[in-house]
């Protein structure tokens, strides 16, 4: 689980319940459980990735722990983010990964990559209608055969609105048809398109994003109960869900 390597980052008990419990937030463990089972399966051996969006560097400083030998580059427009990944990053001591303020249509990185992680990061410039200024980018960052692994969001008629969702801004992007589509223009050849993230973990998202000091702590026991295992992962239409896990290749 996220949080593994990187609960040594937080004051108890966060990092006690990080490091025992997991990440709190259901959303990140669903995030974590979709995209785990495909990252752990790739070799740890020297090979170039990048983060694109990588916030706070959660996910950089994680994996940089799990795959020691993947160089890895956290890239993020907002800059007080990317100040703290590097705090964190000299925290940990993780010196296979780096960090770079960066907008996804500006950066020319030196190296191409083998992998391009992208977590809820993509739909900020598709909101703003430049996804082929986007997937320009992505294939001209990767090498050949390299591979895309993004989660966006589904648009509103894939996936209804929920309510608890308010507080938050919604997302509603791309559809199926949309990607498999942006995919061909660009030459990636789709292997996975699922879809994934429940209400639960939505519901759990907008809790943990609105609850502050004493009341996330006195929220907790609401968000473990979410944590039921039967909660964690969702990869089917059965129950409507949130997002989309895009495996592609170039
Ligand atoms: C929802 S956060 C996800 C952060 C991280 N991937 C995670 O899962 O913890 C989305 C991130 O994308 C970044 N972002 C949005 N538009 C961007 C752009 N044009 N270039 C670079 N980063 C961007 C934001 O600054 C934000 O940190």
């Amino acid at each position: 689980m996220l949080g593994q390597n990187t609960n040594k980052l937080y004051k108890f008990p966060q990092n006690w319940i990080k490091q025992h419990v997991g990440h709190i937030d259901i959303n990140v463990r669903q995030k974590w459980n979709i995209l785990w089972p495909t990252l752990s399966k790739i070799e740890n051996k020297n090979i170039q990735v990048l983060d694109a969006g990588c916030g706070i560097g959660e996910w950089t400083l994680e994996l940089s722990k799990r795959k020691s030998q993947w160089n890895i580059t956290g890239i993020d427009l907002n800059q007080a983010c990317i100040a703290t990944a590097q705090k964190n990053r000299s925290r940990l001591n993780a010196t296979s990964c780096q960090f770079q303020s960066a907008d996804f249509l500006a950066y020319k990185p030196q190296r191409r990559f083998d992998l391009i992680l992208s977590i809820s990061s993509l739909h900020y410039l598709w909101e703003r209608n430049k996804q082929h200024e986007l997937f320009t980018k992505i294939t001209e960052w990767l090498v050949d055969g390299g591979t895309l692994i993004a989660l966006i969001p589904r648009t509103a008629s894939e996936a209804p609105d929920l309510e608890e969702a308010s507080v938050l801004p919604k997302h509603s992007i791309a559809s199926q048809e949309e990607i498999m589509n942006i995919c061909q223009v660009h030459h990636l050849k789709v292997k996975t398109l699922e879809a994934c993230i429940n209400k639960k973990a939505m519901k759990a998202k907008n809790m943990y994003a609105t609850k502050k000091g004493m009341n996330r702590i006195i929220g907790l026991p609401k968000m473990l109960a979410l944590s039921n295992p039967r909660n964690l992962i969702v990869n089917n239409d059965k129950e409507p869900t949130y997002a989309w896990l895009l495996i592609a290749q170039k």
